[in-house]
């Protein structure tokens, strides 16, 4: 099962990603996951990528689609993948469903969780992880059970990501309404589009998708 989870920043596209993966036995493929990494790395690509994330607009397709065409076709991905955070410009997509057609695979699921912007700001603001093993967590959300101790690794150091700040996220807003909610039509025509409540809190969101799922 290959599915594409579509929405604007603090949607919750991560949180739900990872919680399919571990009830479905597919693989993540989070492009914002995977510049972070590049960043990390210090390599030519992250360092090019960092002043755009930073900025909050959209690296650009080409790097995207190279990136995402290497990782695709690894074989972890040949039991399925949920696609979190790429496409999201109309080439993108494109360039994905020839990459798919010419590996005779498709998205069996495309949802959208919809959230309104008026939330955006509070759901990236409140947003930490682990900074051992990446568990995500919000302030107000999702609090670890223990305060300070991470509840997969015990761990007691978490970070923030760089971008989530008031401004930038502003910026990545725009992008995504400008630039990636095209796609909801896109996705529309292709008959795989459905869309779930991203303002429920997150195991209802689960359980929504859970269901469109199980309804195909
Ligand atoms: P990316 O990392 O993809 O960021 P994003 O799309 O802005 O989405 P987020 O990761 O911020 O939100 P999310 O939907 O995953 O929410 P989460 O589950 O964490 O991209 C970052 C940047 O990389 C982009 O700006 C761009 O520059 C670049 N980039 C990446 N891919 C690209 C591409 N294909 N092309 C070009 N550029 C690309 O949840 C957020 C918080 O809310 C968490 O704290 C969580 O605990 C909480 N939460 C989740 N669900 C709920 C709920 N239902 N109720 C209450 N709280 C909730
Ligand atoms: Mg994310």
């Amino acid at each position: 099962m290959n599915v594409l989870l579509l929405g604007p920043p603090g949607a919750g596209k991560g949180t739900q990603a990872k919680r399919l993966e571990e009830a479905h036995d597919l693989v993540q493929l989070s492009t914002g996951d995977m510049l972070r990494a590049a960043v990390t790395s210090g390599s030519e690509i992250g360092k090019q990528a960092q002043v755009i994330i930073d900025r909050g607009e959209l690296v650009s397709d080409g790097t995207m689609i190279a990136m995402i065409r290497e990782r695709i076709q690894n074989p972890d991905c040949m039991k399925g993948f949920i696609l979190d955070g790429f496409p999201r410009t109309t080439a993108q997509a494109v360039a994905l469903d020839l990459m798919l057609s010419e590996m005779d695979r498709r998205l069996d699921h495309v949802i959208e969780i919809k959230l309104d912007d008026g939330v955006v700001v509070e759901r990236i603001t409140g947003r930490f992880s682990c900074a051992n093993c990446g568990t995500g967590y919000h302030a107000k959300f999702k609090k670890p059970k223990r305060k300070g101790i991470c509840d997969a690794c015990g761990g007691s150091e978490f970070s923030r990501r760089k971008d989530d700040n008031a401004e930038t996220v502003t910026s990545r807003l725009e992008a995504y309404h400008r630039q990636t909610a095209p796609l909801l039509p896109y996705y529309q025509a292709s008959g795989a589009l459905s869309g779930v409540n991203g303002m429920a809190d997150i195991d209802e969101v689960t359980h929504q998708i859970e269901s469109v799922l199980e309804a195909a």
